[in-house]
């Protein structure tokens, strides 16, 4: 079965960013991808001090929900991001979260299929999208998008609820999430995957 991990960066368990996600996540279920939604955003998630022990010890040095998530996200087939707007920037709980998940993790994460959604009472949100993005195309991690970008605008939960326009979104995201990751899946069991190189790190320093 196929599996999505859905990160909820907002404090708020069942605000705004939640509602999105959970749009989200119930449109993946009925395309028969497995989801789960795990809430970060009220953790107390310090962030990376780039000590580069992750690099020998295959984890983060700090033992906090940033490990017990790695081999979730090891074993998903897709990640979607999720973020209230804070100062026109995703939330700093998520990002210290997202530094430390992708720099400690180890396994590749090449071919899992990312989204980023974010909410907003008014704007910040395509900067925040923008942000957010990047974790995955740093990753080789194809992005999935929607028929805008991914955001719903409200103060809280009942005001996204009447943002059809931005819920609506969520589902043709979902749906296109779902159809890239059978398409990978069905080419990644064909023919496996891209060819890979190794890695080069260029310094102009001689
Ligand atoms: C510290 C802080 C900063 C915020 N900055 C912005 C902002 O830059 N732009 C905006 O439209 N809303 C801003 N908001 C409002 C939230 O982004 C918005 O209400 C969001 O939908 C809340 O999502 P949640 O219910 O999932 O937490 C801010 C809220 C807080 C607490």
């Amino acid at each position: 079965m196929m599996n999505v991990l859905l990160l909820n960066g907002s404090p708020n368990a069942k605000g705004c960013t939640y509602t999105a996600l959970n749009e989200l996540a119930a449109t993946l279920e009925k395309e028969n991808i497995t989801t789960e939604i795990i809430h970060v955003g009220n953790r107390d998630i310090r962030g990376c001090v780039g000590c580069c022990r992750c690099a020998e010890l295959g984890h983060c040095v700090f033992n906090d929900l940033v490990n017990e998530v790695a081999p979730k996200f090891s074993a998903a087939d897709g990640l979607v991001v999720g973020s209230p707007v804070y100062y026109a920037s995703a939330n700093g709980t998520l990002t210290n979260f997202l530094d430390r998940l992708f720099f400690s993790t180890p396994f590749s994460k090449r071919m899992k299929v990312g989204a980023a959604v974010c909410s907003a009472r008014r704007a910040g949100t395509t900067a925040t999208f923008d942000q957010l993005n990047k974790y995955f195309t740093i990753s080789e991690m194809p992005v999935a998008s929607g028929r805008y970008w991914n955001m719903v605008h409200g103060s809280n939960a009942e005001q996204v609820m009447q943002d059809t326009e931005g819920l609506q979104n969520m589902r043709i995201l979902a749906r296109n999430m779902a159809f890239l990751i059978r398409a990978i899946t069905a080419e990644r069991n064909r023919s496996g995957l891209p060819l890979q190189e190794e890695t080069v790190y260029t310094n102009f320093i001689r």
